[in-house]
């Protein structure tokens, strides 16, 4: 197959983590005979940087040509800590995903049975999880109207949905519960937002042309509770904009670690990936981010286009990479295994999955396996 994919490092650890997916890709090309062809842009802070804008013209115009677009992190402490910045990174990524149509992100939430102990929640708890979020990502209080009165004093921001926009996502995830364990999560606030209630309306509805699937309904307090307390009761959970980036960074917490957390975003004609964390500027240029997120963020990138077989070798080159140890120090404190190395193991094991390097275990316990 040929694919055009933009690539967009953004800012922080972005970049890094970013070239370890392009490494895995490109290993995918060579195992699968595939052609991908890459472009690069700025976006986020470097992008105001650079061009004046967080996501220029010509960024958004090679995003919408080609096939699909590889993300990797936005943000600058320089704009958090500044509540008069007139521009900010994040505008970037949020014009991006307006102007691609990108309502639906898809975000996998799993406990891997050899990370159980790096949760800090119980295994018993969280052993056995497998749930995926479809975050509504183009409508809400995101992209609502916002007020500031000319004294600074009162602020708002709109949180508007309309039938249209929630029956669109609710049908991807109506389908997506069918392939899987057949249950759907409406996770809402309806017994205070008007906006809730036209979701569980229309959800509601939409519901009975999917019987097989069981649909029920969580207030978005609760839900943050019984992600925690049962998370393995889930299988589909639908929610809009806000409560989905709430309930999906908890979820992460399942996994270990932030950075295992991939997602997927759709819209009708174009489709973006990205890991669901944050630029983590501390530990940008230190060789130390989890490239796994944005690994497995281009595995789905090649669901997307239907290359099942080679998404999961993808994944079971990173299943192995835990396995055997082989991971940064967020999930191993003493690590001596870095964002490179990592990337690069999990390239190696897509080229030739059968191939153990002939490792000594002990060695790679050590961090001393000069295979990688
Ligand atoms: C995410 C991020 C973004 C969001 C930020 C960077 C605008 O937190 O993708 O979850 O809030 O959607
Ligand atoms: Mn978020």
């Amino acid at each position: 197959m040929n694919l055009n994919i933009a690539l967009l490092p953004g800012d922080g650890i972005g970049p890094e983590v970013l070239a370890q997916a392009v490494k895995c890709l490109q290993a995918v090309e060579e195992t699968f005979n595939h052609q991908f062809v890459y472009k690069e842009a700025p976006v986020g802070a470097i992008a105001i940087k650079k061009k004046g804008a967080p996501l220029p013209d010509n960024t958004l115009k090679l995003c919408k040509e080609a096939d699909a677009v590889l993300f990797g992190a936005i943000g600058d402490p320089k704009f958090d800590n500044d509540p008069n910045a007139k521009v900010r990174p994040e505008q970037g990524l949020l014009k991006l995903r307006k102007e691609l149509g990108l309502f639906a992100n898809i975000r996998p939430v799993q406990a891997y049975p050899s990370l159980l102990d790096k949760s800090p929640l119980k295994k018993d708890i969280i052993s056995g999880t497998d749930f995926v979020i479809y975050r509504e990502l183009t409508g809400g209080i995101y992209f609502g109207e916002k007020k500031l009165n000319e004294e600074g004093t009162i602020a708002s921001d709109l949180c508007e949905y309309s039938e249209g926009e929630i029956s669109r996502i609710t049908h991807l995830a109506f389908k997506a519960a069918k392939t899987r364990k057949k249950k759907l999560t409406l996770v809402d606030k309806a017994n205070v937002l008007e906006s809730s209630r036209l979701w569980r309306k229309v959800v509601t509805k939409i519901g009975e042309s999917y019987p097989e699937v069981a649909l029920d309904f969580l207030f978005v307090d609760n839900a943050a509770m019984q992600i925690i307390l049962n998370p393995s009761q889930f299988d589909v959970i639908l929610t809009e904009n806000m409560f989905g980036d709430i309930i999906s960074d908890e979820g992460s917490v399942i996994g270990g670690s932030i950075g295992l957390l991939a997602s997927a975003s759709v819209g009708e004609e174009n489709a973006l990936f990205e890991p669901i964390h944050g630029s983590y500027p501390q530990a940008a240029g230190k060789d130390i981010a989890n490239p796994i997120a944005s690994i497995l963020s281009a595995a789905m990138l090649l669901e997307h286009f239907d290359l099942g077989e080679e998404a999961l070798a993808i994944k079971k080159a990173v299943d192995k990479a835990l396995k055997k140890g082989i991971v940064t120090p967020d999930l191993k404190p003493k690590s001596q295994y870095g964002t490179n190395q990592v990337g690069d193991f999990i390239a190696h094991n897509i080229v030739d999955i059968e191939d153990d390097f002939n490792m000594n275990d002990e060695n790679i316990d050590l961090g001393k396996s000069t295979i990688i």
